[in-house]
């Protein structure tokens, strides 16, 4: 679904949603909360966060969180996705490449915690993506 069918009140929607995982984040070493909203096609909002570990490399970001939850609701299908973070970061590559196995063409909505605002896309995040086509 292109962006512009995505009316404002659902973007306000999952921005509320987004700041609210963002503030259940579990980032004691970071200290840099994310949260995720992502929009299924039924309309239902599904949240993540991201969750450190002692073992860092075994954290896990908000928008992939998002994405395993949706999943584990039985979704499959995602219209958009709203990412909360300190400054408004883009979804990092492992993210990306989650989000194109569903979605490669979804809106991408970043805001920071002051207020930035940044629309983007999976596609635009993740060109030439390696994904199901490729496979035989
Ligand atoms: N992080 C996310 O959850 N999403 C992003 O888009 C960028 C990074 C998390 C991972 C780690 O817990 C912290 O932010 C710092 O990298």
């Amino acid at each position: 679904m292109p962006d512009a069918l995505i009316p404002d009140t659902t973007w306000q929607r999952l921005a509320a949603e987004a700041r609210g995982a963002a503030e259940k984040a579990y980032a004691p070493y970071s200290r840099f909360q994310v949260g995720a909203a992502l929009l299924c096609a039924d309309g239902t909002v599904v949240t993540g966060c991201n969750v450190e570990n002692a073992s860092y490399g075994l954290t896990i970001c908000a928008e992939r969180n998002a994405v395993a939850a949706a999943v584990a609701q039985g979704h499959r299908d995602f219209r958009a996705i709203v990412v909360v973070s300190p400054n408004g970061v883009t979804p990092c590559g492992a993210c990306r490449q989650v989000l194109s196995e569903f979605a490669p063409a979804m809106p991408v909505r970043l805001l920071s915690k002051s207020g930035k605002v940044t629309d983007t896309s999976v596609g635009a995040l993740l060109p030439s993506s390696f994904g199901k086509q490729d496979l035989g």
